[in-house]
C-alpha cells in the first residue's frame, strides 16, 4: 500500500509470478466482466477473507435474480482484469469498494459500477439485519 501511495494511488494489486491477479494488501479483488460474469481468483494461494465469502453468497443471489450471468472462480490474467466492466476491493476494512482506475487506465466507464454498488448495499443491509450469521454467546449472569 505504501508503494502504491508513493506512486499516487490508493492501493496496490498483487500479481503473481504467472501474471495472474492475486489480491490486495488487506483485501480481496473481484471483477465483473462486460458479459456480467462475477470473477474472482482461486483461493489456493490467497487469503479466503470473511468478507468475500459473504459477498459470494450475495453474488449468487444476483445470479438467481438475473443481474449476473454466473460466478467464475478461476485465474484472472491482468489483461483480462483491465478489460473488466467493474473491479472492486473486498475486505472487512473497506467492505466493497469500487476501483475506477488501475495504473492510470479507467476500469469500465471509470465510475463505480452497478454490481459493486448493489453488493455494498447488500453488505450494509446484511450487517443490519442478518440473523443467520449471529452466534449466541452464553454470558454468565
Ligand atoms: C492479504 C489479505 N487478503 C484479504 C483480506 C480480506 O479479509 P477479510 O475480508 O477477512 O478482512 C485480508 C484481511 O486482512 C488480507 O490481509
Amino acid at each position: 500500500m505504501l508503494e502504491a501511495k508513493d506512486r499516487g494511488a490508493d492501493n496496490g494489486i498483487f500479481i503473481d509470478q504467472r501474471g495472474m491477479v492475486a489480491e490486495s494488501s488487506n483485501m480481496n479483488v473481484a471483477f465483473v466482466t462486460k458479459g456480467r460474469v462475477f470473477r474472482h481468483p482461486p483461493f489456493d494461494a490467497i487469503l479466503t477473507g470473511i468478507t468475500i465469502q459473504r459477498v459470494l453468497q450475495f453474488a449468487e443471489r444476483l445470479v438467481q435474480q438475473g443481474e449476473l450471468k454466473e460466478i467464475r472462480i478461476a485465474d484472472i490474467p491482468v489483461t483480462e482484469g483491465r478489460q473488466a466492466a467493474e473491479m472492486m476491493l473486498i475486505g472487512s476494512s473497506i467492505k466493497v469498494a469500487p476501483v475506477v482506475q488501475w495504473d492510470g487506465q479507467p476500469i469500465g466507464d471509470g465510475k463505480p459500477g452497478p454490481i459493486t454498488k448493489k453488493l455494498l448495499e447488500m453488505w450494509n443491509e446484511d450487517t443490519r439485519s442478518a440473523t443467520d450469521q449471529l452466534v449466541a454467546v452464553p454470558y454468565p449472569d
